[in-house]
């Protein structure tokens, strides 16, 4: 049974008229959101870590500018998404410290390591393909300020999935021991980056809620298998082959079969036992302490003002 403001803000939703921070909106509706673009912010800033792994160690000073300025998009992405959810009654040191202490999620793909440069190639083609797919229908999200800051998100995540997939053309391309790391970097990527649009469509828990309110637009099994349609091709034309036997592209249906991830791994992994989630936790808590000084900083110096302008 919906109450009338239920009913009226379903409607607007329906009517696909955006929700704005100071409409009235059900409680669990800002829940939900505070975690999804709480997870989704997470998830760009724990996301710099497995890149910025090869900063230091990029094979050219025009791979090390490249790859210096993706990175901080992601930062930049951080930071709108945090503001965004900022708009919904919540602060950033609070998301902040739910991340540290681990009762907020983010990403399961950055749980894995970045072993080689040609890993570098793959994150952008696969990882940044996989989150440009679940982030272009989420410009339409009902949102408002999730919307828009998608929008933005959306164009610099398309240039570093094409910066991706030039790394792994030039591997592709170069000599045998190149060829053969660009392969290693699709074998070990591929099934983590299908997880990545989160569990098949009877085990997502929020997906029915989710999509009534046109938060998530499309089911995790649908941009799944999207993706797969348009990395298959992608693949081919590199000449790497993806580490699966039963990919077949069925005429029937349209699209490509595929095999399902190790769902046991993907739990485990957002459980807190994936290969890097100790590192990545800890290096979020040292940036965050070290970075303590600048915000007390900053807060002395903004007290110092609004005193002077008192006095
Ligand atoms: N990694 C970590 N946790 C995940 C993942 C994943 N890949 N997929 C699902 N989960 C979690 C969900 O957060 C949820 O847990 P919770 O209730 O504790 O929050 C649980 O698994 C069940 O999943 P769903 O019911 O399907 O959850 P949801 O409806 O939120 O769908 C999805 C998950 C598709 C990731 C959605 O939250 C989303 O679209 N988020 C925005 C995009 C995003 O966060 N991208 C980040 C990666 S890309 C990047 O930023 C570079």
């Amino acid at each position: 049974e919906m109450s009338d403001d239920e009913r009226h803000f379903q409607d607007k939703v329906d009517a696909n008229i955006k929700v704005e921070p100071r409409d009235w909106m059900p409680d669990d509706y800002r829940k939900t959101l505070i975690r999804q673009i709480g997870q989704h912010a997470h998830s760009e800033i724990v996301g710099q870590l497995p890149e910025g792994n090869w900063i230091t160690r990029a094979p050219t000073l025009e791979r090390k500018a490249i790859l210096l300025a993706k990175v901080q998009d992601e930062a930049g992405h951080g930071l709108y998404l945090y503001c965004a959810a900022e708009t919904l009654g919540v602060t950033r040191d609070d998301l902040t410290e739910k991340l540290l202490s681990g009762r907020m999620k983010y990403s399961s793909i950055f749980n894995y390591p970045t072993l080689t440069w040609a890993d570098m190639g793959a994150v952008g083609w696969l990882v940044d393909g996989a989150a440009i797919m679940n982030q272009v229908p989420l410009q339409r999200t009902s949102y408002g300020p999730y919307s828009r800051a998608m929008v933005r998100i959306c164009k610099e995540e398309s240039f570093h999935q094409r910066q991706g997939y030039a790394i792994m053309m030039k591997m592709a391309q170069g000599s045998a021991a190149q060829r053969k790391m660009a392969q290693d970097a699709l074998n070990r990527m591929w099934y983590p980056s299908l997880m990545m649009f989160g569990p098949s469509d009877k085990d997502s828990v929020h997906s029915a809620q989710s999509m009534a309110w046109k938060i998530k637009i499309n089911t995790n099994d649908e941009l799944r298998q999207k993706f797969v349609n348009e990395t298959v091709p992608q693949a081919e034309y590199l000449g790497l082959t993806i580490p699966d036997e039963n990919l077949k592209f069925n005429e029937e249906t349209g699209n490509y079969d595929f095999s399902q991830p190790d769902w046991d791994e993907f739990f485990e992994v957002l459980k807190g036992n994936g290969p890097c989630n100790t590192d990545r936790l800890n290096a979020r808590r040292k940036a965050w302490d070290d970075g303590a000084w600048v915000r007390e900083g900053l807060l002395a110096h903004a007290e110092k003002r609004a005193a002077a302008k008192v006095a």
